[in-house]
């Protein structure tokens, strides 16, 4: 999105002697996203390029040949040409380059959009090919969520305050929004809710609900819609009520008659997001009433204006019994909702966490994907590094992302990937998608740290095809963020695509999940916050074993809620993958993993071995010195040297804190008393 000259001669005058003459956009209203498209088509050509193009309405179709000509397919084929509609999911683009004739066909405004920012990143990494291609979303849901609390701050937040809030309502000026939704719309986000989902009920005050429709006032040319995090109390809690009860009949004109003042404002409001009965929230529980009567209560209420709720599946005891082996947090989403599957109404869509606990550096795919094949589904992934690192740490985070999308839950013994079950074609269910957490903020760098932006480039682009790879997602990000250089792409992407085993290592091994704190910070190693208490984040350490013995013969049961092809696998310390084994099985120790090592030495190891090429990050950064502009150079360079001591801390904590309760020396003489 900078636009930065192409810095090769030869390559600058292909793109001279391809460069169409003018700009023409098929919808002249500057609020509609083709207005847009025809804008950033301006500045990219002039930045990219150096040429200045004029931008018109209408034109001849003579002078098509030598035209940038951009809009919906409506628009198109009512002059223009003609283009096959049936190609087109919503969201859809036609690109064709054609020997200096461009067309971007949109299904919709937004698709036009899209299509004009996928011209201006092939300009932009210095690729002026002829295409002729059609590109559609896998899932019509590509939201983000931000976590911003009304009064500026932003729950697991890394990189500043709220661009959206400021003591207790909507900021002034939202040129930062405009700026947020250019950045998503590059990337074919088509929603944002920028409240947390521990929500604030005076987010539905009069005052903010105008702050809100502002909100969307500067999202709408960027195709981007706004949808809002609930509190279920609210009708209580900011309307007086006695009850917020979802099927008591004031409850339910109270929710109608609010969800009517929002769409009076804001007429494309995307919809609801409803964080229910999790972690000290109000809820229809309270009420003895189903969660399907609470999410079917705002389902209605959305309904006559096309609007959605994306209901989130993250419902738990957090005041769980420790001492009940049994007892098992990653039950808990397949026991509240498997039973009320068929029971949501069918513009509700279940918002499922990756993995069963929570945003850990290895979980196997949530069971409850495999679990409601008749209700919508959407994926929720974190982008904002909650439990890696916080941006302190950089981890590019799109091959853990992959590997659950990629995930087979072999349903009725058929093929059933993550990423089709979401897509909805796997049950042929009618919604679905992609969620991500992403909590940017104030901070220049959006994320706090500069190199994160890539999980967020690759996470748009994933919602809309999952099937690329994280590698040249991230090469593609790297060429437009950093230019050409080769030694810039390569040290980007061998330090990008190191972290995340990195990472792994120096934190929680073999799926015994991060081992963050989890009681303070949510920061730094410290494996004792995990045990002894309610919150279900558990890996049940002695002197002598480690692990959750989730097995349907002698544990929680939880390998038996995958499908049984699966579900075989997970129950047998045998078959179950060496990465998830202390997620799925209580072993001793000296448990020989696959590998020939016992589970404390591999522990050791791979700390030392974390740490040991965390230490290599900042010198590898080192090359880029003059390569790279000053101010990123030295951030990031900052951030590598605090990540790469960060790393020994971890390693030191992690590997004496084990050591403490087994008494097992280290082989290599590292830990322990040799
Ligand atoms: C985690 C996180 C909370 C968040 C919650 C959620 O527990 O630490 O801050 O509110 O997830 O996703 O609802």
């Amino acid at each position: 999105l900078r636009y930065a000259p192409l810095s090769d001669d030869k390559i600058l005058q292909q793109g001279l002697d391809t460069l169409p003459s003018v700009i023409v956009t098929l919808n002249s209203t500057k609020t509609s996203p083709v207005y847009t498209a025809g804008k950033e088509l301006q500045a990219g050509i002039l930045g990219v390029i150096g040429e200045s193009l004029n931008i018109t309405h209408q034109t001849e179709p003579a002078a098509q040949s030598s035209s940038i000509l951009v809009g919906t397919a409506a628009a198109y084929n009512a002059g223009y040409g003609t283009v096959d509609i049936s190609k087109f999911a919503p969201d859809g683009f036609w690109l064709s380059i054609q020997k200096g004739s461009v067309k971007i066909v949109g299904q919709n405004e937004r698709g036009a959009l899209y299509g004009a920012f996928e011209y201006l990143s092939r300009i932009s990494r210095g690729n002026f090919s002829d295409v002729d291609l059609i590109s559609n979303p896998d899932a019509p849901i590509r939201w983000v969520n931000q976590w911003d609390n009304l009064d500026g701050s932003i729950e697991r937040g890394y990189a500043g305050r709220s661009i959206f809030f400021w003591n207790g309502t909507v900021v002034q000026d939202l040129t930062r929004v405009a700026q947020y939704a250019r950045l998503l719309a590059s990337i074919r986000i088509n929603a944002i809710v920028p409240n947390n989902v521990n929500a604030n009920a005076n987010s539905l005050n009069n005052e903010n609900i105008e702050g809100l429709g502002r909100i969307a006032d500067v999202l709408r040319p960027y195709g981007i819609q706004v949808g809002l995090s609930l509190n279920f109390a609210s009708p209580q809690l900011l309307g007086g009520l006695s009850t917020f009860d979802p099927l008591e009949p004031s409850v339910v004109s109270w929710w109608t008659e609010k969800t009517a003042l929002l769409y009076k404002r804001i007429p494309d409001l995307a919809g609801y997001l409803v964080k229910a009965n999790s972690e000290g929230q109000p809820g229809p529980l309270t009420y003895n009433r189903t969660l399907a009567d609470g999410a079917n209560l705002f389902a209605k209420a959305v309904k006559p204006y096309g609007g959605v709720v994306l209901f989130r599946a993250f419902v738990y005891d957090h005041h769980a019994d420790w001492n009940v082996w049994t007892n098992d947090r990653a039950n808990a989403a397949v026991q509240f909702f498997k039973h009320l599957d068929g029971e949501f109404l069918d513009n509700i869509v279940v918002q499922i966490k990756y993995g069963a606990i929570d945003f850990q550096i290895r979980e196997p795919a949530n069971p409850l994907f495999a679990n409601i094949p008749k209700t919508n589904k959407a994926i929720e992934l974190q982008i904002t590094q909650e439990y890696l690192g916080q941006q302190s740490h950089f981890v590019y985070i799109p091959p853990l992302w992959k590997e659950i999308l990629d995930f087979d839950m072999r349903a009725d013994s058929k093929p059933s990937l993550v990423r089709d079950i979401v897509a909805g074609r796997r049950y042929n269910n009618t919604l679905g998608g992609y969620a991500g957490v992403v909590n940017v903020g104030t901070n220049t760098s959006w994320l706090g740290h500069h190199l994160a932006m890539s999980n967020l480039y690759a996470y748009g682009l994933l919602a809309w095809d999952p099937t690329l790879s994280s590698e040249d997602l991230l090469h593609d990000w790297t060429r437009l963020t950093f230019g050409p250089d080769p030694v810039v792409l390569k040290t980007v992407s061998d330090i990008s695509l190191a972290t995340l085993p990195t990472y792994e290592n120096y934190s929680g091994n073999l799926g015994i999940q991060t081992l963050t704190d989890i009681l303070y910070t949510h920061f730094g190693p410290n494996p004792a916050s995990q045990d002894n208490n309610g919150w279900g984040q558990w890996t049940r350490a002695t002197a002598t074993h480690i692990g959750m013995d989730r097995t349907v013969k002698n544990g929680t049961g939880n390998a038996g809620q995958y499908p049984p092809e699966v579900a075989a696998i997970f129950e047998n310390i045998e078959t179950t993958p060496d990465d998830l084994l202390l997620w799925f099985h209580h072993v001793p120790y000296t448990h020989r993993l696959k590998s020939g090592k016992t589970v404390i030495q591999h522990f050791y190891d791979a700390h030392y071995e974390g740490a040991k090429t965390a230490q290599t990050f900042p010198r590898q950064w080192e090359a880029l010195r003059n390569k790279v502009d000053v101010e990123r150079f030295t951030e990031v360079l900052f951030r590598l040297t605090y990540q790469a001591g960060h790393s020994i801390v971890w390693r030191d904590s992690i590997n004496n804190f084990y050591h403490n309760l087994s008494r097992i020396d280290d082989e290599h003489g590292r830990v322990g008393n040799h």
